[in-house]
């Protein structure tokens, strides 16, 4: 794996900000009432500051940490909650906020659990999708970008901790 200062361009900062305004209007639309986010961290982070800004009217937050892969880029199928939320969900209409679904291992876990907590909605918002990496069907009703199986770093999303800044979404394996 190559690290690179500047790696190849996927996705620009552009047309992130683009699709991310377009599902912020379809997410509002979808919850009129309430809407309760929980952001997964850390690859989420900068999606969820960039959607959060462009929903009009009130959203409360929350956030977890779950840690799927130790070190590098395979997932390992082990899912574990590193921070838990501060609030209860009962009743509150929640949408989860990821950075990418690959496996899609993590995400499963990570709804079964919240459903358990007695949410009235639950539903999903992922930046990224890699499709043809899944191994487990899950439901993602808000897809920012379908790609194929890259390896992507960016915009909150990391290799080794590395490159979270970047303002777009880049590729590691060119
Ligand atoms: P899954 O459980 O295989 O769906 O993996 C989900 C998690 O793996 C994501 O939340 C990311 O943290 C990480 N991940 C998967 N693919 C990539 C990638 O291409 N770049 C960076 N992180 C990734």
């Amino acid at each position: 794996m190559s690290v690179s200062p500047r790696p190849e361009v996927m996705i620009s900062t552009e047309d992130i900000q683009a699709r991310v305004a377009e599902l912020a209007r379809e997410i509002r639309r979808d919850y009129p009432d309430g809407l309760h986010i929980i952001a997964v961290l850390k690859g989420a982070f900068i999606f969820m500051s960039d959607l959060v800004r462009q929903i009009e009217g009130n959203v409360s937050l929350d956030f977890m940490a779950l840690s799927s892969y130790a070190k590098g880029t395979t997932s390992s199928g082990e899912v574990r909650v590193m921070k838990d939320l501060d609030t209860t969900l009962d009743g509150k209409d929640v949408l989860i906020v990821e950075d990418i679904v690959d496996t899609g291992l993590t995400l499963t876990y990570l709804q079964e659990i919240l459903r358990a907590r007695g949410p009235r909605v639950l539903r999903t918002a992922c930046l990224l999708s890699k499709p043809s990496r899944r191994k487990i069907d899950v439901a993602v009703e808000y897809v920012g970008f379908t790609i194929e199986d890259r390896f992507v770093i960016g915009y909150g999303l990391d290799y080794a901790e590395q490159y979270r800044n970047l303002p777009y979404i880049g590729v590691l394996d060119a």
